[in-house]
């Protein structure tokens, strides 16, 4: 229904703002005028019947008005660029680097002087691992953070950032950073506020008296660092409270039920949004509303906000783009493209972590039904939205997939897990992988899998052991892995220092803000006279830093590899294989993965039964042409080898 009350308000605060409404601000007006009912309604979903809630949608309403106000014209004018390239975020032209700034390269005035180093290896868009001011010792990589708005001095100022932003603009690179929305330290103003007993502040936590709720809370609530941080409550003594911490003891959990968090947090939004963010990358958001009696994860009202982070990001900084931060099983994941009414208006982007692992648990197998098994779940995602495809992040590598997936493949899915783990975390003696259990749920004997990829595919132990032939087989399995990735559909996202090969780094044992959390494993300081050896041909590092840049390469030139819903995976009829098609208009290319350690043989039948039939096809990683055989006839693929064939 028409609701003229609320447009008269907007109109109203759009006047004293002094908006040129039907000139140089027409464009936001109209957006705004758009996508008001939906910020209504979803604001009302949450907040209709919280005492303030009125009051504080008018200052939602305010909060969008400034976002735009305080947006620089150059931003403007970008925002209208992208809007008409319509979905911008699809293209195969982007290619990510993920980094920690102080490790990579110091701090943010040093960022700028590494941009040529992103453009030899082709990539174009980077994250930086949060860099706002965070506890040292109780920073959790940054995702504990005191002030949303001061950036830390380990890293530099803000001005260092948007000098660091400015650069890279020049460059035509794209920008992501966080917003870690669920929780903050607990030294942030708020929390400090809480604990001296402001209850207005108190309200931006969940914090109770005592522990009947937090223990109605944990009866449901699974663990996230069960060995560093067990429970879900932490008790503060300067207040005589509990509050919830599903994280890390020192990581609050912010309060959504409370609408002044929420408009709090969409100011930060925008602050982000101003300096330039690409794409926001939106940390945890599975965590941020809880229930008692739930798992306090992916529920409704989680997606409601999220859905209302969009549309108000739509209206005043549209050309930012919003990643989902959550790793959750297959079926979740999809809610948070948005469904129903909402389907692709929620986040623009998210992770395939269950692509990621299952490539890992292909690698480990040498078998890849799991994998295909799998697809099902993530093939429907709808056009629109778009994948960061990776092998490696920051983070340990989650088997979340469901054990139907596995049975499906006819594993057993104990054991089938139990392998994996065991694989590499070093339990099982042939194995080439070094790495780490993270998180081990002593009830659940449930893990996490930390390790750099280089490690976790067997380079370390090959340079240990100065074996040549490992060394070699090592660097098949990092490039495949990578391939897998590039062309699967979506943003391939490097992990630093996988350019060229780092393998675990054990220095964290000696930092006691870090020693509890193996995940430092695989954070490695970047060593610039190591990297220097990319230019030295035949070294590891020349050999994986090359073979990245030309997958990302080949990757620039494919305009149908962008991620336009193209994405066909053939029939299995080699259980070593993965293969994949991605096809647009006339244009096809087929892509197939070994995952074992002996050649395999695929059928050219493969090649055959998902519409045009090819008859030549060009190998863009060895560049060599390929005459499709009789279907009795194979296509052999080396151990742990890859074509990526194009219809010719
Ligand atoms: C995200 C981050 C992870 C962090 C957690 C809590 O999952 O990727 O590193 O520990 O959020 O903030």
């Amino acid at each position: 229904m028409y609701n003229y009350s609320l447009h008269s308000q907007i109109n109203a605060q759009l006047q004293v703002a002094g908006l040129d409404l039907a000139g140089k601000d027409n464009a936001f007006y109209t957006r705004f005028i758009a996508n008001l009912a939906p910020i209504h309604d979803l604001y009302s979903e949450l907040y209709a019947q919280h005492p303030k809630g009125r009051e504080v949608f008018l200052q939602v309403i305010q909060t969008i008005l400034n976002a735009y106000m305080n947006r620089s014209n150059a931003l403007k004018k970008k925002d209208l660029g992208k809007l008409q390239q319509e979905y911008w975020f699809l293209s195969n032209d982007i290619a990510g680097m993920s980094l920690y700034v102080d490790r990579f390269c110091g701090d943010l005035k040093n960022l700028p002087l590494k941009l040529a180093y992103f453009k030899k290896l082709g990539v174009n868009f980077l994250h930086l691992m949060p860099i706002f001011q965070s506890p040292a010792g109780e920073s959790d990589g940054g995702y504990a953070v005191s002030d949303f708005r001061k950036v830390d001095e380990r890293f530099g100022t803000l001005d260092d950032l948007k000098t660091a932003a400015q650069a890279m603009g020049q460059e035509n690179m794209y920008l992501m950073l966080d917003i870690v929305l669920n929780h903050t330290s607990h030294h942030h103003e708020w929390a400090e506020k809480a604990k001296q007993g402001d209850k207005k502040y108190q309200d931006y936590f969940y914090m109770y008296e005592d522990r009947t709720l937090p223990e109605q809370f944990e009866r449901t609530m699974p663990e996230i660092f069960p060995e560093s941080s067990p429970g879900s409550f932490t008790f503060v003594p300067e207040c005589n409270k509990w509050v919830m911490t599903v994280f890390h003891h020192y990581q609050w959990d912010l309060n959504y039920t409370n609408p002044a968090v929420f408009n709090e947090m969409l100011d930060t939004i925008f602050f982000y949004a101003n300096l330039g963010v690409d794409i926001l990358r939106i940390d945890a958001p599975a965590f941020i509303w809880k229930q008692v009696g739930t798992s306090s994860q992916n529920l409704p009202q989680a997606h409601t906000i999220l859905r209302l982070i969009k549309q108000c990001v739509q209206v005043a900084t549209s050309g930012m783009a919003l990643l989902g931060e959550a790793i959750v099983a297959p079926k979740e994941i999809m809610k948070y493209f948005g469904n129903e009414h909402f389907t692709g208006k929620e986040c623009d982007v998210a992770y395939n972590a269950t692509q990621m692992a299952l490539q890992w648990d292909a690698l480990a197998t040498g078998d890849t039904r799991v994998m295909l098994a799998a697809q099902k779940d993530i093939l429907p995602k709808p056009y629109g939205t778009t994948w960061i495809t990776y092998t490696r992040c920051h983070d340990d590598i989650g088997l979340g997939y469901e054990d139907s997936t596995i049975a499906e493949a006819a594993f057993n899915a104990y054991h089938h897990r139990k392998y994996l783990k065991d694989y590499y975390s070093g339990n099982y003696d042939y194995s080439p992988a070094k790495g780490a259990l993270f998180s081990v749920n002593p009830k659940t004997q449930d893990a996490r899998i930390s390790g750099s990829l280089a490690s976790l595919c067997g380079l370390e132990k090959a340079l240990e052991s100065k074996d040549k032939s490992e060394i070699e087989i090592s660097i098949c399995k990092i490039l495949m892995m990578q391939a897998c990735s590039f062309f699967v559909g979506g943003i391939p996202m490097l992990f630093y220092g996988d350019e060229v090969g780092y393998t675990n780094d054990y220095s964290y044992l000696n930092d006691i803000g870090k020693s509890y959390d193996n995940r430092w494993l695989h954070r490695p300081v970047i060593d610039w006279e190591k990297n220097k050896k990319i230019d030295l041909k035949g070294t590891v590092e020349n050999q994986i830093f090359e073979g990245t840049k030309k997958l990302l390469s080949i990757r620039k030139k494919l305009p149908f590899v962008a991620d336009l819903k193209n994405l066909t995976w053939l029939n299995p009829h080699n259980i070593h294989i993965a293969s994949y098609l991605r096809a647009f208009d006339d244009k096809r290319i087929y892509c197939i993965f070994n995952f074992s350690r002996e050649a395999a043989y695929l059928t050219w039948y493969a090649f055959k039964e998902h519409g045009a039939v090819p008859s030549l096809l060009y190998d863009h990683w060895q560049d060599k042409n390929y005459q499709v055989g009789y279907d009795h006839d194979y296509l052999i693929v080396a151990p742990y080898g890859f074509y990526l064939l194009e219809m010719r």
